[in-house]
């Protein structure tokens, strides 16, 4: 009787630690998905809040003077579409002016875009960001 009580303890005790060690891995599995979808989340507001400033640069820095985006800004030099055209090295040397873009572009109009040197890095990169959204 004895032995047959601490045998059946011996089951009940290793069912018990197999159900809780089993609980704990499911825990810590859903507690990572949940650590990776959050990243992610984070990610997706970067992008945007960097895509609306690059949109609102886009027409403070005088882009639009020249340039149209979904009908708003100069109608002689549409946008729409251009990321699909150029690749992203292209569409940051073309809208500053900078490297073959300098060559390419009319002299004038490389001369007007090379003020476009002292904006920041941020800014160059949201406006970057803006434009590799014009599919
Ligand atoms: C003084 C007028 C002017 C200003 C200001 C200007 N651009 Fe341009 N941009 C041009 C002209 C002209 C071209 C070459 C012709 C074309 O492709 O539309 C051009 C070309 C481009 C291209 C390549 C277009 C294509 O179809 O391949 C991009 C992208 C671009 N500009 C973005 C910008 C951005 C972003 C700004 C502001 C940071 C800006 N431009 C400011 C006149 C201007």
């Amino acid at each position: 009787m004895r032995e047959r009580l601490a045998f059946l303890s011996a089951v009940i005790t290793s069912v018990l630690v197999l159900a809780m060690s089993g609980l704990l891995a499911v825990k810590l599995q859903s507690d990572a998905q949940a650590g990776a979808s959050s990243g992610a989340q984070n990610l997706d507001r970067e992008e945007e809040a960097r895509f609306a400033r690059g949109r609102a640069l886009f027409f403070s820095e005088g882009c639009a003077g020249c340039h149209s985006v979904g009908g708003e800004g100069n109608p002689r030099g549409p946008l729409d579409g251009v990321a699909a055209r150029r690749s992203r090295e292209q569409l940051r040397d073309f809208a500053f002016g900078t490297g073959t873009a300098a060559q390419e572009l009319p002299r004038r109009i490389a001369v007007a875009k090379s003020v476009y040197a002292e904006l920041s890095d941020a800014d160059r990169e949201a406006i970057l960001a803006f434009l590799e959204s014009l599919h």
